[in-house]
């Protein structure tokens, strides 16, 4: 898919301090040499991100994290999640070392470490790692508070490529799998938190950990940026509702002259299909986490004026794709 020259041309642009975007499990990602601190600041640049929101670190293996952190004390439980879940969807936050400079962490005394399992991340981390334990910082690949990308194109479309774009490379390693980013687990916090839902469950981590795990980012802090209330939101309003609420919704909307595009399980999307736009149908959360990305960015651009999403039942493994789709119904003021 990817050639070897292709991913050292990419780890060559990374050595010299360039931005390359590389397919991950989960999103695409803006990634730069996460000990170089004007390519770093290149990301910010490049997302218009705020620069006190830290950056997730990404490593070849577990054994960057005695490089990285000074996490001894936590030895036992960073050995159980890493073999159960890295390579993967997991990042995990722990106290810095002197490696993890102000400019990657935010001025934080802590950092978010991740080793992704898509081939072509895990090849060239592989590569940049070098022996020396180098990390790749990577934000997912989208201009700060729209939907992340999850594939080539959703890159190409937002950000672009130098001269007129922003990155230097964008790597087509095909569409995402997981399709949402990764569960961020804080193990500088007791009990142990997730700071954002992902495709790892709490269940999955107390399982493995043999004690339990507590949800949630403390208060308001935007020190997890996709925890702010309105991140991962499309141009056009996304709405979400009940199936038996749809035919009032679509109603409603026809009044006023307004058109919506649906996004549902099967049966409402048969129901409703010539009503809409346009329509993407899931037959289970696992599939709706994988393309809702897509199809947000799809719906987004099918020239309707709202876009109406029938959402699953809340399960464990709903809640990462139940937390982006509040987040991007979230009122923005409109
Ligand atoms: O799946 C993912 O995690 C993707 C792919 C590219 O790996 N990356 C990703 O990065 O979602 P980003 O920057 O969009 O989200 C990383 C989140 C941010 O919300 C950031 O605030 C949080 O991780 N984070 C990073 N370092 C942290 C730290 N030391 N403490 C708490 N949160 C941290
Ligand atoms: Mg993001």
């Amino acid at each position: 898919m990817i050639s070897q020259s292709e991913l050292t041309h990419a780890c060559s642009i990374l050595a010299q301090g360039g931005l390359v975007a590389i397919p991950t499990e989960t999103v695409y990602g803006l990634a730069a040499d996460a000990e170089n601190e004007s390519a770093v600041a290149q990301i910010y640049k490049a997302k218009g991100r705020p620069s006190s929101h830290p950056l997730i670190v990404h490593v070849a293996s577990a054994e960057a994290i005695g490089a990285w952190t000074r996490s001894e004390h936590l030895k036992e439980d960073i050995r159980k999640l890493t073999e159960a879940f890295w390579p993967g969807p997991l990042t995990l936050v722990l106290p810095k070392s002197s490696k993890a400079g102000d400019f990657v962490t935010g001025g934080q005394n802590t950092v978010a470490l991740r080793c992704p399992s898509h081939p072509v991340a895990h090849a060239l981390l592989k590569m940049f790692d070098a022996g020396l334990f180098r990390g790749i910082a990577a934000p997912s690949a989208n201009t700060f508070g729209k939907i992340s990308p999850t594939s080539a194109q959703h890159v190409l479309d937002d950000l672009g490529v130098k001269p007129e774009g922003r990155a230097d490379l964008i790597l087509d390693g095909g569409p995402c799998e997981v399709g949402v980013e990764s569960t961020i687990l804080d193990l500088t916090a007791s009990p142990f938190r997730i700071l954002r839902e992902g495709a790892i469950t709490g269940r999955m981590i107390s399982e493995v950990l043999q004690k339990e795990v507590i949800h949630g980012a403390i208060g308001s802090s935007p020190r997890v940026s996709g925890s702010l209330k309105s991140h991962y939101a499309p141009e056009h309003p996304v709405e979400m509702v009940a199936a038996e609420d749809l035919a009032g919704r679509a109603q409603f909307l026809a009044r006023k002259f307004k058109t919506f595009a649906l996004i549902a399980p099967d049966s409402p999307v048969k129901r409703f299909s010539k009503l809409a736009v346009s329509s993407r149908s899931y037959q289970s959360v696992q599939e709706l986490q994988t393309h809702l990305y897509g199809w947000l960015h799809e719906l987004d651009r099918s020239g309707c004026d709202t876009i109406l999403v029938v959402p699953p039942a809340y399960s464990e493994e709903a809640a990462a794709v139940l937390d982006r789709l509040a987040r991007a119904s979230a009122d923005r003021g409109r």
